[in-house]
């Protein structure tokens, strides 16, 4: 198919008017994102929508208006929160979503009892609705799982070939689609974030819900309010990681890298080859840019980025939005200098699964190594346990271990006089040594506040009988010196309730079982 590209004359937008009101599919600028538009009232138009973009038919399209009065026909009716949205926003980058009336066929919504509605702002994009004459279902027009096109040569890009015109119209102005609000549940729920902020929707509406799946994604067995929010998108090639940084910790962390892209902002010194959306404290220009970014991090052939957050406040909750899923919800919290925190029970198996993410390619930080390092010779840490423990457990730089245990274990309050100065110090220089992505691998995990510092931890866990078995047979120790040491652990019950995770080594497969939480952690 020969794609026409318009200009946004009077004459192209009648010329372009008729191709819809015929059934064939014209692209068009609005003020969010490009548009690819169908007669919302011919079914056959319709699916051809779904085909040149590659979306899963069950993702219903948004019903694009001219005028306000437009949308009685199209909705079962129009409840008083709904009309004070429309008096007081549209035209807006803004979407209403109430139950639907006959007209809408199922197409368009996607097989559900609702339809989304938007009067937009651009000019020319009223101006082709009005001349279409009929309602206008637009999703963006991409191709389904991509950046939204926020500029022609976006569309020209993904549609050529495959519709029958595009508007070649300005940039878009806000460059992240539309507010999309539901008005079908009894707490107006905001679906997808947008330049039309939660802010601004209670100052008119009262109280706003937003969907947990617009900030944190959905969980594995969640239905979507929105199916749009269960597919991929805005997704570059490109494999993008989330940094949640300082400005100079996020610079130090991605110079430091190489065969790596940075998506930061306008002001940041970057080294490795970037590319910038937007300014730090200006959400507006980030919205504008974010698309486009994305779009030419592919262009450049970047594989892997590192992304500057965004905060999540106004329309800064829309641009978090749309890079986190960009990212498939990928963070690196360099706040938290470990990935995962791992412990367990003494002969339940850590040792093992440490194992096995060393081999996926984790940098393991072993606290008991560590432990040795803190008191080694000359090691800064020294002259802290002598202050605390007596100058003559030094001699010429050197630790004596048996005097300082003498000390130590004496008394409970000794012990935890020791354990103060050395949890805090063996997760220090481990610290150090963390590299992303790392695991602090600590039998006392929890005791030490080492989770505090780990992203997401993981405990291993076994049953009783297993663990003694183990423990005999790696430090062929009796059964009875065996049952002491389980004694003096903590309890399953305590892993289950501190960790994120828990791994049980029982039998079942602990590859498949670690797979399946790496997936959700990365
Ligand atoms: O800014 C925008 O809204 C742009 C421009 C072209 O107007 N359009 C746009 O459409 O972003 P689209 O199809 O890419 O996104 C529509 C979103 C999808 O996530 C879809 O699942 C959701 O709105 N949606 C549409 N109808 C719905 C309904 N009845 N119930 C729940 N979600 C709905
Ligand atoms: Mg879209």
């Amino acid at each position: 198919m020969e794609t026409k590209i318009l200009s946004t004359s009077e004459y192209d937008i009648a010329l372009a008017g008729k191709i819809l009101s015929d059934g064939g599919l014209v692209a068009f600028p609005t003020e969010t994102v490009y548009g690819l538009g169908a007669d919302a009232l011919n079914e056959e138009a319709v699916k051809n929508i779904y085909l040149a973009k590659g979306r899963p038919s069950d993702n219903p399209l948004i019903v694009h208006i001219a005028e306000k009065e437009d949308i009685f026909p199209l909705v079962k009716e129009i409840t008083p929160k709904a009309q004070a949205l429309i008096d007081k926003f549209f035209p807006a980058p803004l979407t209403i979503i109430l139950p639907k009336s006959s007209k809408i066929g199922n197409t368009v919504s996607g097989g559900l009892d609702t339809v989304a509605i938007r009067m937009p702002q651009n000019k020319t994009a009223r101006a082709l609705i009005k001349a279409a004459g009929t309602p206008i279902a637009a999703p963006s027009a991409n191709t389904s799982g991509l950046p939204s096109p926020t500029k022609a040569k976006h569309v020209i890009d993904d549609m050529s070939g495959k519709i029958d015109a595009i508007i070649n119209g300005e940039d878009c102005e806000f460059g992240v689609e539309s507010t999309v609000i539901t008005l079908a549940t009894e707490t107006p729920t905001i679906l997808r974030p947008g330049a039309i902020t939660k802010e601004m929707l209670e100052a008119v509406i009262g109280k706003v819900e937003v969907a947990a799946a617009v900030l944190n994604g959905m969980k594995k067995d969640e239905v979507a309010a929105s199916p749009g929010m269960k597919y991929k998108h805005y997704a570059p090639k490109a494999r993008v990681m989330l940094v949640n940084a300082s400005k100079e910790i996020y610079e130090s962390f991605v110079n430091s890298k190489k065969d790596a892209f940075a998506l930061c902002f306008e002001d940041d010194n970057i080294t490795i080859p970037k590319i910038t959306f937007g300014k730090e404290n200006d959400d507006i220009s980030q919205a504008k840019e974010l698309f486009d970014a994305l779009r030419q991090l592919d262009k450049m052939g970047a594989e892997k980025v590192y992304a500057r957050i965004p905060h999540k406040d106004g329309v800064g909750m829309a641009v978090y939005n749309r890079l986190i899923r960009a990212a498939a919800f990928c963070i690196i919290d360099l706040e938290k200098p470990f990935t995962i925190g791992l412990t367990g029970q003494t002969g339940a198996g850590k040792g093992y699964v440490g194992k096995y993410l060393k081999e996926l390619g984790f940098n393991i930080l072993d606290t008991d190594l560590y432990a040795r390092k803190v008191t080694e010779k000359n090691s800064p840490y020294l002259s802290i346990l002598a202050d605390n423990f007596g100058k003559d457990i030094i001699e010429n730089g050197i630790l004596n271990r048996q005097l300082l245990a003498d000390r130590a274990f004496a008394d409970k309050e000794s012990t935890e006089l020791l354990n103060s100065i050395m949890h805090p110090a063996i997760i220090e220089l481990c610290k150090k040594d963390a590299e992303f992505p790392s695991v602090l691998d600590a039998p006392l995990l929890f005791e030490c506040k080492g989770n505090e510092q780990c992203c997401k931890t993981i405990a291993v866990i076994a049953p009783e009988e297993t663990r003694r078995k183990r423990i005999m047979e790696r430090d062929g120790i009796t059964a009875k010196q065996a049952e002491a040491r389980m004694n003096a652990q903590k309890s399953e019950a305590f892993y289950k309730a501190n960790s994120d995770f828990t791994v049980i080594n029982d039998g079942r497969d602990i590859k498949t079982q670690i797979n399946r939480i790496l997936e959700e952690i990365l």
